[in-house]
């Protein structure tokens, strides 16, 4: 298998070197790409004894116009004749550039045109490491589903102890080697953009107080995070939830169940998937005062009226787009589904189990709206029921979006 290795310029490039060697003894083949900084700390001729091969340098290195025609463009031959691009050091200036696609140089522009496994091995001094930019960073990397070779602590060449030092060579080789044997990730969604609702909705009674109920928003956050590493465009419409934001997915914080339509509708026009996974309230107060009410002795009634129907009102307008919804059932869950698939013009209907959520324990070892797993059964429009056994909300996420890609190739061939 072939592994790239790109250089970065910082005090432990020293140590590509025993990488390089390391490697090697794994049965890599290893093609070497320095940075220019990186050449400030090791020489090209090192690598190029090492490994055998011609080290690459600088992304406008060809002679002549016509050399360049005769060994194809380099940055993009090296991205498409290696398995895996391992950086090390990754210093981070390059941590930065990957994070924001800048493409200066021959490692950075291989960076992008590369397809493949990117394993990183970070190294700098310690406040480098610790910087929020850097961290920021290094999230967003690993959310690409990058391998990260944290790095060590210890006494760096700065003086410092601390974390910061580049992991043992033979350390990242085997982790390139676990690397080179996972297969990588689906990136099946690829191409699709995919408008996912989210959590409850809050229906004001007054300025204090409001309507809710119990989901959590945790089955909406998976499949953004599901559709986000398969390669889609997300936008979660998300009511008020504690979860932190899908990395990767455009987040639109609602709090009503108007607004949540609002925000539906606004964005419905670029989206190819629709995925209604809120609890949105049913009913709401038309005009709930903006002050507290006072607590009296007199009994109190609310006056609620309907909400909107988004799901519906998806179903009349979906076109071609592949529209999902959720059904919370505490009783006959397989046939409210299908009643839920056919009124609203659904293509699957995830039927979800909440008859738990009465009891006050219940998050704790049940399915639905508090766990963190889910047990459902998917009903779709071409009259299947498959359902699917207890599973985390990301595995039953997953098989969500495989359920719906399959049934998409279906509908159009039945057409
Ligand atoms: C002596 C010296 C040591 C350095 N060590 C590191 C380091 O370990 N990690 C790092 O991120 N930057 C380090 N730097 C800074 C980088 O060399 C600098 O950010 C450079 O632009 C990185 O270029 P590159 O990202 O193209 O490799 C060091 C600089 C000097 C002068």
């Amino acid at each position: 298998m072939n592994v790239a290795l790109g250089v970065g310029g910082g005090i432990a490039a020293y140590k590509a070197a025993e990488l390089a060697r390391a490697l090697m003894e794994r049965g890599f083949t290893v093609e070497v790409v320095m940075t220019r900084a990186a050449e400030e700390f090791i020489r090209p001729l090192t690598f190029a004894a090492l490994t055998g091969r011609k080290v690459h340098t600088h992304l406008f290195s060809a002679a002549s116009a016509e050399d360049t025609l005769a060994s194809a463009i380099e940055h993009i031959r090296v991205a498409q004749e290696n398995q895996l691009l391992v950086v090390a050091p990754a210093t981070a200036d390059l941590l930065a550039k990957f994070t924001h696609g800048l493409a200066d140089d021959l490692l950075t522009t291989t960076y992008l045109a590369f397809t493949g496994t990117v394993v990183l091995a970070p190294a700098m001094n310690t406040n480098m490491w610790n910087h929020p930019a850097s961290q920021t960073n290094m999230q967003v990397l690993r959310g690409r589903g990058h391998v990260v070779v944290e790095p060590g602590e210890g006494l760096l060449a700065c003086g410092m102890i601390g974390p910061g030092r580049l992991a043992e060579p033979d350390q990242i080789a085997d982790a390139v080697l676990a690397a080179s044997k996972t297969k990588k990730p689906r990136r099946d969604l690829d191409g699709e953009t995919i408008l996912i609702t989210a959590g409850p909705t809050q229906e004001p009674i007054d300025g204090v107080r409001y309507l809710s109920n119990r989901s959590s928003g945790k089955m909406g956050y998976a499949l953004a995070e599901e559709a986000v590493a398969r390669g889609a465009r997300v936008t979660l419409i998300s009511g008020p939830v504690n979860l932190p934001a899908p990395l990767g997915a455009t987040l639109v914080p609602v709090r009503t169940a108007l607004e949540m339509r609002q925000a539906v509708m606004d964005r419905l026009s670029e989206a190819t998937i629709v995925v209604k996974a809120a609890a949105v309230a049913d009913y709401h107060i038309p005009n709930p005062s903006k002050q507290k009410m006072k607590k009296t002795a007199a009994r109190l009634s609310l006056d609620l009226e309907p909400t909107p129907d988004i799901l519906a009102e998806l179903g009349a307008k979906k076109g071609d787009r592949l529209l999902i919804g959720f059904a919370a059932e505490t009783d006959n869950m397989v046939e409210e589904a299908r009643r839920k698939l056919q009124q609203k013009n659904c293509d699957m209907v995830v039927g979800n189990v909440v008859s738990h959520v009465v009891s006050h324990v219940a998050s704790q070892q049940g399915t639905g709206f508090e766990s963190d797993e889910n047990e459902v059964v998917l009903v779709t429009r071409a009259g299947e029921t498959i359902p699917v056994a207890r599973a985390s909300k990301r595995a039953i996420a997953g098989r969500i979006f495989d359920e719906a890609m399959r049934l998409r190739l279906a509908l159009h061939a039945s057409r």
